[in-house]
C-alpha cells in the first residue's frame, strides 16, 4: 500500500470537492496555475493500477492484460495521435486523450507535443481502475471529463467490507450498457455526428429488452474474492474485456489474449451456404452465402469499423488438378485486399476482385473523398451487420467442360487492420503481426455431370 494515513484523510477531507472539466477548455486552457491544482487534486486521490493491485490482485491481473491498459502503450495510437495534431495544427488538442487517458488528460500531461515516454504511471495506464471506479457525469461520447475525486471507490458490490485504502459505495449504474457509453460512442471532434456506434447500435438491439448489457459479454462472472481481506463471491467479473484487438508490441498476456479473440470471433457468427451438389460443365450457377450475427450485441464488427476488415473468401477449384474457377477475398503480395486500396490492383498489375464482400465502414470527408484519420470525416458509410439480422451474398460461377468434380471453400474472414493503413501511417514495421482471424468455414464437393436425356 503506497498511500499514507496522512494523504488518506486529505482524500476524506476533499470529500466534498467533486471533480468536474465538463468543458473540456477548463483543462486545456486553464491557466497553469488551475491545471496545477486540479493535477495535484487527482495524484492525491487517484492512484495507478498497481497500487490497487496490492489488495485486488485477480482485477489487476486481467486488467493488465486488456486493451484498456492498453490504450496509451497502444503503437496505432499513439501514431495516429500525432498525426492528428500535425495535420490539425493542434486543433485536436485533448479530443484523443481524453478518452484514451483521461487522467494524463485533465493533469495536463499530454498537451500538444508531449511525449509519450514521459507520461506518469497513472498517465501512462491509460483506462486505469480508477478511470472507471471514480468516474463522474456520464457524457455519452465525450470520453471521460469529469470524476469523483473523494477517495470512494463506487462499484456494483451491495455489502462491501471495509479496508484502511478507501471507502466503497454501491453504485447500480456500473450494471449498465449506459456507464459504457461515455466512450464507445464516438463524436466527430465538433461533436455534429458519430463516428463510432456502438452503444447506439446495442440501443436499437433486441438485446436491451432481456437486458442484456455490454457487461453481461465483455465481463463474464466467475467465483472467488474481489479483494485479497473479503469474502468469496460468486460475481466477480472478468476484467479482461475481450474484443477483436490484441497486442501488436511485447505486452502482458499477449498470447492469451490472441487465443480469446479467435475464440470470441468463432463464436460471433452463423454462416449458411447454399450450392448444388451437381452441376453441367460450362453451365453458370449461384452460390449464395449468409452471415448472421448471431452473438454480437451490436453491429458486427462495430466500433472503429474504418480499420476493421471482415470478408468472404470463396474458391472454386478442380478437385484433380486444384485449377481455379472462381476466387474472391484473395489478398495480394502487400496482403491487401483486391480492391481500389490495393497498389497492385492501382497500378494494373491484377485485376480488381468485382465480387468482393467486405463488411466495414468508410470514413467520408467534406470533399466526399474516403479518409483513413477518421476525425476528418464529415461522414460514415457503414456495411456492418446489426445484431441478429443477415446479409445474403450471390456469387455466380461455372466448371469447363472437362471438369469432373469442385471443390468449393468459402471463409469468412477478419482482421482488425489491413496493410495499407499501416503503410499509409508509416508503420510498415507492424505490418508482420497483422494476424487473419477465421471465424467461419465450409467445404463441399460439387460434381461436374451433363444432364442425360
Ligand atoms: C488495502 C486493500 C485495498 C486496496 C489498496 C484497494 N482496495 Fe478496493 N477494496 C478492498 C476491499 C477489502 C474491498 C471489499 C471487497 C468485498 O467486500 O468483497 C474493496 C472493494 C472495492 C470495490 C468495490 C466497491 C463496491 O461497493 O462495489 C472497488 C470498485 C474497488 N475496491 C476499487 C479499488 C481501486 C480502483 C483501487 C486502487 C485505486 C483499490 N480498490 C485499492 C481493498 C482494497
Ligand atoms: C450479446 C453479447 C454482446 C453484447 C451485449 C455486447 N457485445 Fe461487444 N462484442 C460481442 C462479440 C461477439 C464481439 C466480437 C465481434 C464483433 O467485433 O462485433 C464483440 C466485440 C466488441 C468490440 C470490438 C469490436 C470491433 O469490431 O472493433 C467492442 C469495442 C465491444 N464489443 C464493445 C461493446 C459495448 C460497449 C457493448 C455495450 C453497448 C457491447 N460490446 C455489447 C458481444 C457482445
Ligand atoms: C473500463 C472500466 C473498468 C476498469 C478499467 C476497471 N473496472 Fe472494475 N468494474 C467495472 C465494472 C463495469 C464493474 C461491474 C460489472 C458488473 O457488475 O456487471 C466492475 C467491478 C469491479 C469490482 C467488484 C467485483 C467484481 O468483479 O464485480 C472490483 C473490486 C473492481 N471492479 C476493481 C477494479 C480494479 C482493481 C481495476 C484495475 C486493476 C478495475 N476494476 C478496472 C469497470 C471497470
Ligand atoms: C474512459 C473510456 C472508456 C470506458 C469508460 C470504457 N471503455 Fe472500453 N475501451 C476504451 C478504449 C479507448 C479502448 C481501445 C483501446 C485501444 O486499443 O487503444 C477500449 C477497448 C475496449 C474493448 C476491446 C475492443 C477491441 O477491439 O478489442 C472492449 C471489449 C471494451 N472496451 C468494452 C468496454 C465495456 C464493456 C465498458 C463498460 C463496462 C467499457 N469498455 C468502458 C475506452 C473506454
Ligand atoms: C469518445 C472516446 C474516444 C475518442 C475521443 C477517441 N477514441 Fe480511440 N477508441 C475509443 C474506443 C471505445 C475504442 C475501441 C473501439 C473498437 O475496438 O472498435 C478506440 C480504439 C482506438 C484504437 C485502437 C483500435 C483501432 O481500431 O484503431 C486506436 C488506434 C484509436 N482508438 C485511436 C484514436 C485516436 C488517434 C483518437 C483521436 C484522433 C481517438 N482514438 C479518439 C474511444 C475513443
Amino acid at each position: 500500500m503506497k498511500k499514507s494515513a496522512e494523504t488518506f484523510l486529505t482524500a476524506l477531507i476533499l470529500s466534498s470537492i467533486f471533480l468536474s472539466t465538463a468543458c473540456e477548455h477548463d483543462v486545456n486552457n486553464s491557466n497553469q496555475d488551475e491545471t496545477q491544482e486540479q493535477a495535484q487534486l487527482i495524484r492525491d486521490n487517484v492512484s495507478d493500477p498497481a497500487v490497487c493491485g496490492s489488495c485486488h490482485p485477480n482485477h489487476y491481473a486481467e486488467w493488465q492484460q486488456s486493451m484498456h491498459a492498453y490504450a496509451i502503450t497502444d503503437p496505432i495510437f499513439q501514431t495516429l495521435s500525432k498525426i492528428g495534431q500535425e495535420r490539425t495544427n493542434h486543433e485536436l488538442d485533448q479530443f484523443c486523450m481524453k478518452c484514451h487517458t483521461p487522467f494524463g488528460s485533465l493533469m495536463g500531461e499530454t498537451k500538444p507535443g508531449f511525449r509519450f515516454e514521459n507520461l506518469t504511471p497513472l498517465a501512462g495506464a491509460g483506462i486505469s481502475c480508477d478511470v472507471c471506479h471514480t468516474l463522474g457525469d456520464i457524457k455519452r461520447g465525450e470520453g471521460g471529463t469529469s470524476f469523483h475525486v473523494d477517495g470512494i471507490r463506487r462499484g456494483p458490490i451491495a455489502d462491501p467490507v471495509a479496508n484502511a485504502f478507501h471507502e466503497s459505495e454501491f453504485s447500480g449504474r456500473y450494471k449498465d450498457s449506459h456507464f459504457c457509453s461515455t466512450c464507445h460512442q464516438v463524436k466527430s471532434p465538433d461533436k455534429s455526428f458519430d463516428i463510432e456506434t456502438t452503444n447506439l447500435e446495442w440501443s436499437l438491439s433486441s438485446y436491451v429488452l432481456p437486458g442484456i448489457e455490454c457487461q453481461t459479454c465483455h465481463m463474464p462472472t466467475y467465483s472467488g474474492k474481489a479483494a485479497t481481506t473479503g469474502p468469496v463471491r460468486d460475481n466477480l467479473h472478468k476484467h479482461t474485456f475481450v474484443g477483436v484487438d490484441y497486442p501488436l508490441v511485447d505486452f502482458p498476456g499477449r498470447e492469451e489474449t490472441i487465443a480469446s479473440v479467435q475464440q470470441l470471433l468463432q463464436n460471433s457468427a452463423e454462416m449458411t451456404v447454399e450450392a448444388p451438389m451437381q452441376v453441367e460443365p460450362s453451365k453458370i450457377f449461384t452460390v449464395s452465402v449468409t452471415i448472421n450475427n448471431s452473438q454480437a450485441g451490436h453491429n458486427l464488427p462495430t466500433g472503429a469499423i474504418f480499420e476493421r476488415q471482415m470478408w468472404l473468401e470463396v474458391n472454386l477449384t478442380d478437385h484433380a488438378t486444384g485449377a481455379s474457377y472462381f476466387s474472391t477475398g484473395l489478398l495480394d503480395d502487400n496482403g491487401d485486399l483486391r480492391n481500389y486500396h490495393s497498389d497492385f490492383v492501382a497500378a494494373g498489375h491484377i485485376s480488381e476482385d468485382s465480387s468482393l464482400v467486405l463488411y466495414n465502414g468508410k470514413t467520408i470527408d467534406a470533399t466526399g473523398r474516403e479518409t483513413l484519420f477518421f476525425w476528418e470525416a464529415a461522414s460514415v458509410e457503414n456495411n456492418t451487420i446489426p445484431a441478429l439480422e443477415s446479409r445474403r451474398s450471390e456469387f455466380t460461377m461455372s466448371a469447363p467442360v472437362g471438369t469432373r468434380e469442385l471443390t468449393l471453400s468459402v471463409r469468412l474472414r477478419f482482421r482488425s487492420f489491413p496493410p495499407y493503413v499501416f503503410r499509409e501511417i508509416g508503420r510498415e514495421d507492424l505490418i508482420s503481426e497483422l494476424l487473419i482471424f477465421d471465424m467461419e468455414a465450409f467445404e463441399q464437393s460439387i460434381r461436374v455431370q451433363a444432364t442425360k436425356l
